[in-house]
């Protein structure tokens, strides 16, 4: 069964430790997250893009595929399927088709229509016992297709969302989503910690997860972040895993067979569970569903 993520991230919260929330982008991603989370015993948010569900034929499917995983590998942990960065009507849809968590990132409407959508969303999703997450200063980078320059969320704005139930918050503090540059300046801790009070201690969510120094999650974790979100670094982990395949002479055979894509991806899955499985640890959530 999937479960909504607020009990584990309120767990997670409570004692200092994250719950890595991983993209999701196909069957293999699903089964290399999942297989690392029951072995770890770490409880897990599978997060699904709007662009990633479409690519998996739609909302309803997503659901059924990983339901079908989840029982198939006998999972045991704690899982929740996220809709990532979701618009309003796609948090509708996802709360329809059976998701056991949304996010709304409304980051790029008015302040006040933010509020309002974000309002009308956790009331809806709240009486059909799935949770949601809501945004508040844009994060930079690109996801998805919703862009936005990287910020910092305004404290005062983070209170007034988490006032309205939300069950955890996403607020810019320097994160960028991909591959973070060179001249980057590092998470801003003075803002995390403004925010964390101002909100009255609500978990906080780290977007853009993949390439942070440790030290720096690790520092955002005793801060306040229940949630660090991960996709960037699962998908040069797979596309690595992939290329070695073929690099490594197995396409000997094309000619004469074709590939097999079950041995075609099974580097990558291996690569995928192996990264979250060093995530994981980062994020001190191994154990944890025990
Ligand atoms: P990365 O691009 O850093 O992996 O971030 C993913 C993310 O925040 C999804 O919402």
């Amino acid at each position: 069964m999937l479960v909504s993520a607020k009990e584990m991230i309120d767990k997670a919260h409570a004692g200092h430790y994250a719950i890595g929330a991983f993209n999701i982008n196909n069957l293999e991603w699903i089964k290399g997250i999942l297989t690392a989370c029951e072995e770890t015993k770490s409880p897990v948010i599978l997060g699904v893009s709007e662009g990633a569900g479409k690519y998996m034929c739609g909302f309803k499917n997503v659901v059924n595929m990983v339901k079908g995983v989840h029982d198939y590998l006998g999972i045991t942990v704690p899982v929740a399927i996220h809709l990532d960065h979701g618009t309003y009507e796609g948090a509708k849809a996802c709360i329809e088709a059976g998701f056991t968590s949304v996010m709304f990132d409304g980051s790029h409407y008015s302040f006040e229509e933010n509020l309002a959508k974000s309002k009308e969303l956790i009331e809806l999703a709240h009486s059909k016992g799935v949770s949601i997450e809501c945004e508040v200063g844009g994060i930079g980078g690109e996801e998805d297709g919703t862009l936005s320059m990287g910020e910092l969320a305004d404290p005062k704005e983070c209170a007034t969302i988490a006032s309205l139930g939300v069950d955890f918050l996403a607020a810019g503090i320097g994160n960028i989503h991909g591959v973070y540059p060179k001249d980057w300046k590092g998470l801003n801790f003075e803002r995390l910690g403004e925010i964390q009070k101002a909100t009255n201690g609500k978990p906080l969510v780290l977007h853009g997860g993949s390439g942070i120094p440790y030290e720096q999650v690790h520092k955002a974790i005793t801060l306040g972040v229940s949630k660090v979100n991960v996709n960037t670094e699962l998908q040069i982990e797979f596309a690595k895993a992939t290329r070695g395949y073929i690099e490594a002479g197995n396409d000997e055979n094309i000619a004469k067979k074709g590939y097999d894509p079950r041995k075609l991806l099974k580097p990558g899955t291996e690569a995928i569970s192996a990264k979250v499985k060093e995530l994981l640890k980062i994020f001190g959530s191994e154990g944890k569903a025990l």
